[in-house]
């Protein structure tokens, strides 16, 4: 008896996206930031997540803190660790839509082919890609956690904007422009877009 025969399935026992979407009374998708690093994308995450859950709706953050120290603490910064590293974040990313809940995703995440395979992973109309666009100038000038000046001495190699890519999104949903924008316009923008699209 090959193994595979003990697997029964279930699927039709298990509750669905809708039934779940109608539970938490709100539209799931994920809400996915791309932008150098010190762009911004984890402050705006977060707020988006308070402002969310004012209104009452289940989100999850998803960033560097909670996946590359423990999913994907065996990767780094090389092209295809950050293959890898966004192909397990969007499969997560799509339990938790699978699930009802609305993901919000903070990753440099810095080529198309990257940003493509995470839409394809999951799904086109579950998929708002956010342009947190700020110029390197000014977060290198910023530098929050100080590795530009690492990279710049050749201290980090592969350290994104320096030496290596970062391709602009084409058309993105939303684009942020935090180099002078404040926090509080940036999320006018944002939620203008997001909160009818999570209304239920
Ligand atoms: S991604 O390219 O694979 O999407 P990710 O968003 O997970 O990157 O991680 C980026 C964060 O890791 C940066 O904000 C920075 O703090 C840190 N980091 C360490 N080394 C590098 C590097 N070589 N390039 C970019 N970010 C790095």
């Amino acid at each position: 008896m090959s193994k595979a025969t003990n697997i029964h399935p279930v699927f039709h026992q298990i509750l669905t996206r809708a039934d779940k979407e109608k539970f938490l009374k709100q539209r799931s998708c994920v809400i996915w930031m791309t932008g150098l690093s010190g762009s911004g994308k984890t402050t705006i995450a977060r707020h988006i997540e308070i402002e969310l859950n004012k209104r009452g709706h289940l989100t999850q953050v998803l960033d560097g803190d909670n996946i590359r120290t423990g999913i994907n603490n065996n990767l780094g910064f090389t092209e295809e660790d950050r293959i890898e590293n966004i192909r397990r974040i969007a499969e997560v990313s799509r339990l938790f839509v699978d699930c009802g809940v609305i993901c919000i995703n903070s990753f440099i995440s810095p080529t198309r082919e990257i940003r493509h395979m995470a839409m394809d992973i999951i799904g086109r109309d579950d998929f708002i890609e956010v342009f947190v666009n700020a110029p390197l100038e000014i977060c290198e000038q910023r530098d929050v956690k100080g590795l530009y000046q690492k990279a710049r001495e050749g201290k980090i190699k592969n350290f994104t904007g320096i030496d290596a890519p970062f391709e602009k999104p084409e058309n993105p949903q939303i684009e942020l422009l935090t180099g002078k924008q404040s926090i509080a316009e940036s999320m006018g923008v944002a939620l203008e877009y997001i909160i009818p699209r999570v209304s239920y």
